[in-house]
């Protein structure tokens, strides 16, 4: 949640914040802001996107070499002007831009008030600020690294942070707890952001902080030391991400490119991982820690969103082919809630950006009582990929919808790459079910085309019923985590209401909600639960509710059942969630495009969830 940039060299700074905000806007657009020096502290912010803060800023002076900015997701006070970052400092020799939240700030704020300080929002960020204003002013030799580290030593919460004194013309401080930070290295330039996606244009050499670390940034170098004032070694890591990966291309959103991009995704996930004559699984990232998870008593997932929707359909093909005791667990309830955790469980983290703070804190959790942690997630060098004893990266290539599409399939595809090759090793598997399990994966992407090319008809189908107030999905076995996924989609982009549910627990409540206003939209993929789920179709239509079915190639009881179809090839059930979640992405996206939404940043919503 919030998207940060900083930058200090010989450019002009202004197109290096703005176009460093749009690139992170995913991470939050309740407001924008830029603070720039050039002999005077420039700072302008307002309410709205980063095109709102241009418009702002068309007739001001933008012009100098320094500066830091923010793209803002709410949570200390509402989104307005007053609540953007930059915040300055009352004196107004320090301004700071701010990725997190800080918890004990009424403690702060209230101690700084005593002492004469006075606020101008209602933020978390303008006392941090100002915790370093009053640090600043305690004493004679004071300078700013030291103002900056005595301050978050009396944090609590989580910051990443980019801060500029006023009186230290030639320099920003940088430092991260608990949200991300990468610093790029230019020739005689540094950048500064939440992830790589603004420094890739300028450089592929970057440096990941670590939490508590702090960067003392000059246009000619570069410090790294703690917030106790230890020093730290750094380490320069490339960063594999082309512009193009950055950019919508021919596509009218993020979302719709990404889907599009899926056959690609899934086949990057899997290249080099299986043997070209679909002999064997090769997960490099698990080779060393594979005899621990061998030995796992039990397996646990854990997520948020779409990444727990790919959980759920991990468990059922772990305990089905690999028969290991998989439980799938909330990350945010996980967390909390004292689990019976270790050394011989394994715990699995899935997440697409590796920042999401509930994720991060039950992953900790996990390790202090003992169980091993390991990672799938996309962004390469995150947290979650940092801090895990080993881990595979699905090869999804940077998501910048928020709502989450290619990432799914990728987390779905190492899942099952993952469950074949623990069904092997634990010799659960048949060589020939295991050979031929490979190949259907392989054959995924070539199925996929076939699937997108139906994108005239979904949208056709979507018209039918962009209006309605509520809608219901139904699944069984592994295609209920889709039915999840599908809800999921429509819900957060179109606004709509709408629930996922599996299907056999229909007649225990929703149910009531059938009328001919409703669409229903059943996965019902010919696999072995085909006759139950049509069943509830038929008990759905005795309702007079409207369904919509995704169904296999050629299905034509199914096809003369039910109002609309979209149709999949057949596929092995193992992987046709692969397959029958994409006509619902296109659903959902067509959906929300006639509804007039903003399909890649839907209100309220951020990518990277950094606060719990
Ligand atoms: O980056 P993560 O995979 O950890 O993110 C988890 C969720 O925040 C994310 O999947 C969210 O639910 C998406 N908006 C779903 O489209």
């Amino acid at each position: 949640m919030c998207g940060i940039v900083g930058y200090i060299g010989d450019k002009n700074v202004y197109p290096i914040l703005i176009s460093g905000l749009q690139r992170l806007e995913y991470r939050g657009y309740d407001s924008a802001g830029i603070a720039i020096f050039n002999g005077d502290l420039n700072v302008y912010k307002c309410k709205g996107r980063v095109s709102d803060l241009e418009n702002h800023v068309a007739d001001k002076d933008t012009g100098g070499h320094v500066g830091i900015g923010h793209t803002r997701w709410a949570t200390h006070g509402e989104p307005n002007d007053r609540n953007a970052h930059p915040h300055t400092s009352m004196n107004g020799n320090f301004v700071l831009v701010h990725n997190g939240i800080i918890e004990n700030y009424a403690e702060l704020k209230t101690t700084l008030q005593k002492k004469g300080f006075t606020f101008q929002s209602d933020t978390d960020t303008e006392v941090l600020v100002n915790l370093i204003e009053y640090f600043y002013q305690s004493g004679e030799e004071m300078d700013a690294e030291t103002a900056v580290r005595l301050a978050l030593s009396k944090v609590v919460g989580a910051y990443g942070i980019v801060v500029f004194c006023k009186n230290e013309k030639n320099r920003l401080i940088a430092a991260r707890k608990g949200s991300p930070l990468v610093i790029g290295l230019g020739r005689g330039e540094y950048f500064i952001a939440s992830d790589a996606s603004p420094i890739v244009e300028y450089t592929d050499s970057v440096i990941y902080l670590n939490d508590l670390d702090v960067a003392i940034i000059n246009k000619d170098s570069l410090t790294l030391k703690t917030v106790e004032n230890a020093p730290v070694p750094f380490k320069v890591t490339k960063v594999d991400m082309s512009i193009g990966d950055l950019e919508k291309g021919d596509f009218d959103h993020f979302m719709l490119k990404e889907i599009f991009e899926q056959p690609k995704t899934i086949e990057d996930t899997f290249r080099g991982r299986i043997k070209p004559d679909h002999s064997d699984i090769v997960l490099g990232g698990l080779l060393d820690i594979f005899p621990k998870i061998m030995q796992a008593r039990r397996i646990i997932l854990i997520g948020c969103g779409t990444s727990w929707h790919a959980a759920l359909v991990g468990e059922y093909m772990i305990e089905e082919y690999a028969r290991v005791p998989v439980e799938v667990e909330y990350a945010s309830e996980f967390r909390y809630r004292n689990p019976i955790l270790d050394k011989n469980d394994v715990v699995i983290a899935i997440s697409q950006s590796g920042e999401t703070a509930d994720t991060l804190a039950a992953l900790r959790m996990a390790k202090e009582k003992g169980a091993t942690i390991l990672g799938i997630c996309n962004v390469v060098g995150s947290s979650i990929a940092r801090e895990t004893d080993a881990g595979v990266y699905t090869h999804a290539g940077v998501e910048i919808g928020v709502a989450s599409t290619k990432a799914f399939t990728a987390q779905v595809t190492v899942l099952t790459l993952f469950a074949l090759k623990l069904a092997k090793e634990k010799g659960q598997i048949a060589p020939e079910l295991y050979g031929s399990l490979i190949h259907e994966l392989a054959e995924v992407p070539d199925k996929l085309k076939s699937i997108l090319v139906m994108h005239p008809h979904i949208k056709e189908v979507a018209a039918k019923y962009k209006d309605a107030i509520n809608a219901l999905y139904l699944g069984r076995g592994y295609l209920f985590p889709v039915a999840l996924e599908g809800a999921l989609k429509l819900k957060e982009i179109s606004y709509m209401h709408a629930e996922g549910y599996a299907a056999g627990e229909m007649k225990h409540g929703p149910i009531a909600l059938v009328d001919d206003n409703l669409p229903v939209v059943v996965v019902a993929a010919k696999d072995s639960y085909y006759e139950k789920i049509v069943s509830n179709i038929q008990e759905v239509k005795a309702r007079r509710g409207n369904i919509i079915a995704v169904v296999t190639e050629g299905d034509d009881t199914l096809k003369a059942m039910v109002n609309d179809v979209f149709e999949i090839p057949k596929s092995h059930p193992f992987v046709t969630p692969l397959l029958a979640v994409v006509p619902l992405q296109l659903f959902s996206y067509y959906i929300a495009v006639m509804r007039g939404c903003d399909v890649d940043q839907p209100r309220n919503l951020a990518k990277s969830v950094t606060v719990e």
